[in-house]
């Protein structure tokens, strides 16, 4: 039996308007639940508001209107957001719904009455602007703003009573906190004695909190307030089961800044309410632009809106997706968005549609043809499909979807190159079953592609489904029914054309291992004759030393056979194999190229051989 999938993002405080951060997880919390769905599980997903605390007073006075108001006028921002993005999530929860204030105040009942939270009276240095107090060495270090002196009667929790209990937690639950390098730095942090927390805050100078049950002179500290919206949205102290059902949470997926509090404050909250720890904490890292944290206090926000106006929200989710490696920080450009957009969605996803659909409309007037029997090449593509649905349910277990997204578009490059090899194009006018047969493979593996990458673009994949007419999400070869016709369907990802979006390609430079890599030799033109069918190509002979290679050369518009004959000139020699026309090609000859002119680096053959390295 499927099992049930509970996963949560962080709750946004309202005090600024939803930026890249907050889609990130988001996006990344909903393709998992997306993926748990599509495997059977029962999923709930939560994300919300963090609507408490100075922060969000602070907005709310800057704009000289009420906190509760200000939150109010934030929600539908993130609402909207959360829509356009597509976000399937079953749960929107603010701190500041009456079902959130009840359980808050529960717990701390629940935890003062263990006899875990005490009051202390303390003076020391606070921050006005951290809205904490800070040490002597904080203060000096001259990082901190409105520093005053302050003594206060507060409420503690007991923390430090759970530091072994925390200890040894993680260390009995080795995917506690993932990935495994948080993990390291929280028991690093552990090393050091753990204080206890001071969870009160006087309504003296905060009131926009919850109240201690025990002491209505207090409100409660946002981060105490904030974590406990994980178990309200289950359903804590509810007449049914829903709260046994769905807690503990599978996942609670975060910033890597905001590791402490649900690592270490969290964890602790619970085992003095004798309830069960999540079984997962994930924390992701940063989006950087150049080298700066792309967040509102920073000012460079980029607003994800922006891109998905012009671009479409899969291709956003897709690239937030593909380019993160969950864990690390990774680095949002606009060239690489276009780089990625170009190859991987409108080069080998978009153009695999778009050629099995025309050539079945040409030839098979748009009905999907038998494949009647596979012959080894379908079985090397059949067995690929079978390959990468496996390999995507262990790497989606694993959290690695930059892993799974790319070996899924490997599995439709190597479908792009089956359909090169076997040109049905060709093959259908002296073998239609054949073509046939081909078509119904590409088409097959297209659709087996398409739901594979269906949690990270639900919006084009519908595309591709209802041109397949698929219904069911089988993910088992042979699921495309033969004899169905397909449907028109719209370009799926029309290229992103790089000149009109005036993309300045900085010159950025190699080293030289990398330019090494480049197997540039000299070579002897041996043999030129055009490849059938294709006017533009030549399928060359050439010779390096003692070795032989065949290339495909885009330049039959510039030179006769009779004038490349003998040359000596410069090749890649270890270009990854490619087939151009069902010409096998290995490697590339250099050129130089303005417009419709293009002139050979041609080399003076009788001082250097053929087969020497050009430097
Ligand atoms: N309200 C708290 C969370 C309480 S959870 C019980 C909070 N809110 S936040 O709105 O400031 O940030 C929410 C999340 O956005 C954090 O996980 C943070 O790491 C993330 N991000 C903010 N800027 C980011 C990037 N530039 N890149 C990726 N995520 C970052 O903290």
């Amino acid at each position: 039996m499927a099992g049930k999938f509970y996963i949560t993002t962080p709750i946004y405080y309202v005090n600024d308007k939803p930026h890249i951060g907050h889609a990130y997880t988001t996006i990344l919390a909903d393709v998992l639940s997306r993926y748990h769905r599509a495997e059977g599980e029962d999923v709930f997903f939560l994300t919300g508001l963090d609507e408490h605390g100075q922060k969000v007073q602070q907005a709310a006075e800057e704009r000289g209107i009420d906190p509760k108001d200000h939150c109010d006028e934030m929600a539908p921002r993130f609402l909207e957001l959360w829509e356009k993005l597509h976000i399937s999530n079953d749960d929107f929860i603010r701190t500041t719904e009456d079902r959130h204030v009840k359980v808050v105040q529960d717990i701390l009942q629940i935890v003062y009455d263990n006899g875990d939270i005490y009051e202390d009276e303390y003076e020391g240095l606070y921050s006005v602007s951290e809205e904490r107090f800070i040490t002597e060495k904080e203060a000096e270090s001259g990082d901190f703003r409105d520093i005053k002196k302050l003594k206060e009667k507060n409420y503690f929790f007991k923390m430090s009573s759970y530091q072994q209990g925390l200890i040894d937690h993680i260390n009995n639950n080795p995917d506690f906190i993932q990935p495994e390098h948080r993990k390291n730095e929280v028991l690093g942090f552990l090393r050091n004695p753990l204080g206890d927390l001071c969870i009160s805050r006087p309504k003296s100078r905060l009131n926009w909190g919850i109240d201690l049950p025990f002491d209505t002179n207090y409100v409660t500290y946002v981060w105490f307030d904030a974590l406990i919206n994980y178990v309200t949205a289950t359903g804590f102290g509810a007449n049914d089961d829903s709260y046994t059902k769905w807690w503990p949470a599978e996942y609670h997926l975060i910033g890597k800044d905001i590791l402490t509090t649900h690592a270490v404050y969290w964890p602790t909250m619970l085992l003095s309410a004798k309830m069960p720890l999540p079984k997962s904490i994930f924390a992701h890292g940063w989006w950087l632009m150049g080298d700066s944290k792309m967040s509102k206090s920073l000012g460079n926000v980029v607003n994800p809106l922006d891109l998905i106006e012009e671009y479409g929200v899969d291709p956003v989710r897709y690239y937030l997706m593909r380019e993160m490696v969950l864990g690390q920080d990774a680095n949002f450009t606009m060239e690489s968005f276009i780089r990625r957009y170009n190859s991987d969605l409108a080069n080998d996803f978009g153009n695999l549609l778009s050629r099995v659909s025309k050539l079945i409309e040409k030839n098979f007037d748009s009905v999907v043809p038998d494949p009647v029997e596979n012959t080894d090449a379908e079985n090397v593509i059949q067995n690929a499909a079978e390959k990468v649905i496996a390999s995507i349910h262990t790497l989606i277990e694993e959290m690695k979807i930059h892993d799974a997204l790319e070996e899924t578009l490997q599995f439709i490059r190597g479908v792009n190159k089956y359909m090169e090899q076997q040109a049905p194009w060709k093959l259908v006018k002296e073998d239609k079953t054949a073509a046939g047969r081909v078509l119904y493979t590409a088409a097959e593996a297209l659709r087996i592609g398409t739901l594979l990458l269906e949690p990270v673009m639900p919006n084009r994949t519908e595309i591709v489904l209802e041109t397949l007419s698929v219904s069911k999400r089988e993910l088992n070869w042979g699921g495309l029914k033969a004899g169905i016709k397909l449907k028109q369907h719209p370009p799926l990802f029309p290229r992103i054309d790089v000149k009109k979006e005036k993309i300045e390609e900085k010159e950025k430079f190699i080293n030289y291992e990398d330019f090494e890599k480049l197997g540039l030799k000299t070579a002897e033109i041996l043999t030129a004759e055009k490849v059938e069918g294709a006017d533009k190509l030549y399928k060359l002979q050439i010779k390096m030393g003692n070795e032989e290679q065949q290339i495909v050369s885009g330049i039959a518009d510039h030179y006769t056979p009779e004038e490349l004959i003998g040359k000596m000139v410069v090749v890649v020699s270890n270009l990854e194999p490619a087939t151009i026309r069902g010409v096998e090609s290995k490697g590339m000859l250099l050129a130089a190229s303005r417009k419709k002119e293009l002139s050979l680096i041609i080399v003076d053959g009788k001082k250097v051989e053929s087969g020497k390295k050009v430097y």
